[in-house]
């Protein structure tokens, strides 16, 4: 069998005037106007949660309510992990052409007749605005499916060698047991590919959403049940996720997390596996994405210009909240005095944010109430410490919605929290340093920060690059050079990062998908 060649989905542009965005706009016009049921889908059955209400908003107009949904009870998630491993044992027998035909087909759906569904509720529901919609949602969940059904023939095709007499033969069994997916509010792409790689491979999956990314959670559902998906291969729970901790984690099945999130929980869900380690069948396979602090070092020798707009879109596309977006950068005082600092200033005054329906805003708002609050903390913190200096932006409005102003700080102190700690919203905090300086400045860069997500380097002389990205050789798993950090994009840059940041084990890539298969060696004699 041969699978399509995989090629990165064409990105729309919703230029004015365009018939894409008329349809686009109709669409958020209908997703806007009807208050959804934000149900849960357990063996292929939509099911109303009896738990609790969760109210999920609009984050730019927090007073809409674009649906509801329940807290999974314990009851109901045990359902779902009974639903997975019931359907576990035809789902690994079916052969791979077969269920790589299901994923491929979600591509086909989402590329052409649920495009706009797709992105108008990313759009709605996390607040991103058309272009970044497209990219990190359409776009990027079509080349996870397309090109994960291609790394996954490429690892079928890894064999043992053979001798006379002797015919090795490796079976890439799936997991013996189910794989939990956790995924985020952030990338609709990624909520999607969490539980989708590991099925790919042949494995039955819960998935539990983020509560605030529930909207376009129930189209990804809905476009894998329309595929073709059997019922039970991807079980999806709503919820913050309380009766996913006392149940499927607990589980002696549990045969994996793929998760994406916060290092809090990661750890939490690593400690809860440790403590419970003598209760599993197998030992699970923790898959994790976590947090970032992520980088830009300019060395003199840098473009001013692409610098500057690297720094603007690195830090503000998407209100900061990609757990690759820029949050500190270390410029030399050379260039920031000589135009650096003006042309960010003026970039970042001229950010136009609110309504993401409004296609001519560059963004939204953060996410929800409690991202909103870490950020008027920080303001605060900031008007009492004579260590940081906020250059533009500082201030923050919920009157409509979670709208935090974009913000550039200055700071002398290189150990000063803007460099180590996370705020996941529009917050980019700089330290100028003395041109002399930089190699210092580099392996503080390297190694301030408990994180190792993304990174780049601005610099044009060869020999800087060249020693700069060795020091830097373990301060991100995504290294730029002379680009922002932010925009991985499927099969061409790999994405992951170490330390705080995760297990490193690249979505988008076969990477990932060797952790869903647990190979068994057959040796035959004639
Ligand atoms: N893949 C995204 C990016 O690179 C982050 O998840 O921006």
């Amino acid at each position: 069998f041969t699978v399509p060649t995989p090629e990165n989905e064409p990105v729309r542009t919703y230029a004015p005037g365009t018939a894409e965005r008329e349809s686009l706009q109709k669409t958020l016009a209908e997703l806007a106007g009807t208050q959804l049921d934000l149900d849960m889908n357990i063996a292929g059955q939509w099911r109303r949660g009896t738990g609790a209400e969760i109210e999920v908003v609009q984050p730019h107009k927090r007073s809409h309510v674009l649906g509801v949904t329940r807290e999974a009870t314990d009851s109901e998630v045990a359902d779902a992990v009974a639903a997975a491993k019931a359907a576990r044992r035809d789902w690994a027998a079916m052969a791979f052409v077969d269920r790589a035909a299901i994923f491929l087909r979600a591509a086909e759906l989402i590329s052409g007749p649920y495009r706009d569904r797709i992105n108008g509720a990313t759009m709605l529901g996390q607040s991103k605005t058309a272009a970044q919609a497209e990219i990190d949602s359409a776009c990027e969940l079509i080349d996870f499916l397309r090109f994960n059904v291609s790394f996954a023939e490429g690892i079928y095709r890894q064999q043992a060698n053979s001798s006379k007499g002797i015919w090795n033969r490796t079976d890439h069994r799936p997991l013996d047991g189910f794989v939990l997916a956790i995924t985020p509010f952030n990338f609709t792409a990624i909520a999607g590919n969490l539980p989708t790689a590991p099925a790919i491979m042949g494995n039955t999956v819960v998935w539990k959403p983020s509560t605030t990314q529930q909207f376009a959670a129930n189209v990804i559902m809905q476009v894998l049940l329309e595929a073709g998906l059997p019922p039970g291969v991807i079980n999806m729970v709503t919820g913050v996720g309380q009766a996913v901790s006392n149940v499927a984690l607990l589980d002696s099945d549990l045969g994996g997390i793929h998760f994406t999130g916060s290092t809090p929980t990661f750890q939490h869900l690593w400690r809860t596996v440790g403590e419970n380690i003598a209760g599993y069948r197998n030992y699970p396979r923790l898959v994790g994405e976590t947090g970032g602090k992520d980088f830009i070092v300019a060395h003199p020798s840098a473009d001013p210009q692409s610098l500057a707009v690297a720094m603007v879109r690195g830090a503000y596309e998407y209100q900061g909240q990609k757990c690759s977006a820029l949050s500190r950068t270390y410029v030399p005082a050379s260039l920031w005095k000589s135009g650096v600092r003006d042309a960010v200033v003026g970039m970042t005054e001229d950010i136009s944010y609110g309504d993401v329906t409004d296609f001519s805003n560059f963004g939204g708002a953060v996410i929800d109430s409690r991202a909103y609050a870490k950020h008027t903390a920080l303001f605060e913190r900031l008007e009492r410490d004579d260590k940081a200096t906020v250059i533009t932006g500082g201030s923050a409005d919920d009157s409509v919605g979670y709208f935090v102003q974009p913000t550039l700080i200055e700071s002398s102190d290189p150990t000063h929290e803007l460099f180590s700690d996370e705020y996941f919203g529009p917050i980019n905090g700089v330290y100028v340093y003395d041109d002399a300086d930089f190699d210092q400045v580099v392996r503080q860069a390297a190694d301030i920060a408990p994180y190792a997500l993304t990174g780049a380097l601005f610099a044009n002389d060869r020999a800087a690059i060249a020693r700069t990205s060795e020091e830097l050789r373990f301060a991100a798993g995504n290294y730029y050079i002379n680009d922002k950090p932010t925009g991985a994009v499927v099969g061409q840059q790999p994405f992951g990062g170490s330390r705080g940041s995760g297990t490193n084990d690249k979505a988008g890539s076969w990477q990932n998908l060797v952790r869903w298969v647990s190979p068994r060696s057959i040796k035959e004699t004639f």
